[in-house]
């Protein structure tokens, strides 16, 4: 078997349902060292977040990576979190215990910079919540940039948003933090909704995590079907689409993901446009690339990535005969 290092990265997230399984895909693919853990306001209040980010690892037996909880706001205005789509818990649908591990006593944005500082190598941050902590970071610690690798981000989109008619969720929520952020010089990658929207998960999916045969295998089942209730009222949607793993994928197996370098900009003053990504994917100003703009993905290795990751950190006895 060929030797590799494990890449280490930490994820910021606010879990709700498709962060919970970009959490369980970085705890479970080989490939990843996850340093820890930070959470962010968005899907629902900083304290739900925590709380789900701390279930979601506990199910998956992850017991030493620190979890700590960061901004409970955005950078500007006030929070409004996505009840309609995630519940009242952010993790509505399944029968999720609560928490026995504790939250770090530092603030997240602490958290992260102290890791990235003893860390060996340079960290990948993949953040898959409002921008708003890896902002404060750059901003109050910018001395930690040359060993941050590259930004992953699920967010913002190269056409329709899903918040307002041009502009994405986690962007939304805290555009000047994702304009902090994509101005700061750094390597970045996007993934946004006009690749998130080709992962859904179909009922076959679904009926593959049951398969597993592992409490991790129903709680994801059950993630997924609460998931596809509220993408059906709220947006018509027959399957919901699961934005969050496909960032943490794109760091696993940046094969998986097409990109193009793009610059992209955060609108912070349209009187209909606040906070939507305008990507600039055919050159037409002046304006240097900033990112990594995904614009394909391939759909079935994604899902097979994903399986395998659930299957390991779930103990499921073997591969199964379905996606997996
Ligand atoms: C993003 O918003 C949240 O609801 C999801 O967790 C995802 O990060 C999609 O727009
Ligand atoms: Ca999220």
């Amino acid at each position: 078997m060929r030797e590799f290092a494990a890449r280490p990265v930490i994820i910021d997230c606010d879990p709700g349902h498709d962060d919970a399984l970009a959490l369980l895909l970085a705890a479970g693919d080989p490939r990843l060292r996850l340093l820890g853990v930070t959470t962010v306001a968005g899907n629902q209040t900083l304290e739900k977040t925590t709380r789900n980010a701390l279930r979601i690892l506990a199910l998956a037996g992850v017991a030493d990576v620190p979890v700590a909880a960061g901004c409970d706001r955005p950078l500007v205005g006030d929070l409004t979190v996505a009840e309609d789509i995630h519940g009242s818990s952010g993790l509505d649908g399944p029968d999720l215990d609560m928490p026995v591990a504790e939250v770090a006593d530092v603030h997240g944005v602490e958290l992260m910079r102290r890791l990235i500082g003893g860390a060996a190598e340079p960290v990948t941050l993949v953040a898959t919540g409002p921008l708003t902590n890896v902002a404060l970071l750059l901003r109050r610690h910018p001395e930690v940039m040359p060993r941050v690798r590259r930004i992953v981000f699920m967010g913002g989109s190269t056409d329709r948003g899903n918040t307002t008619p041009y502009g994405e969720f986690n962007i939304v929520t805290d555009p000047e933090a994702a304009d902090i952020v994509l101005r700061s010089g750094l390597p970045t990658t996007m993934i946004g909704l006009n690749v998130t929207h080709q992962a859904l998960a179909t009922t076959e999916i679904i009926a593959e995590f049951h398969r597993l045969g592992t409490r991790i295998g129903t709680v994801c089942a059950d993630l997924m079907t609460f998931f596809a209730s509220t993408y059906h009222r709220v947006f018509g949607f027959e399957h919901p689409p699961v934005h969050d793993p496909i960032a943490v994928a794109a760091v696993i197996d940046p094969s998986m993901v097409r990109t193009v370098a793009a610059p992209v900009a955060v609108e912070l003053t349209g009187t209909y446009t606040r906070g939507a990504t305008v990507v600039d994917l055919h050159r037409r100003t002046a304006r240097a690339p900033n990112a990594d703009v995904a614009v394909g993905l391939d759909v079935d290795a994604f899902w097979r990535l994903l399986m395998a990751a659930v299957r390991t950190v779930g103990g499921a006895p073997g591969p199964s005969n379905g996606l997996g």
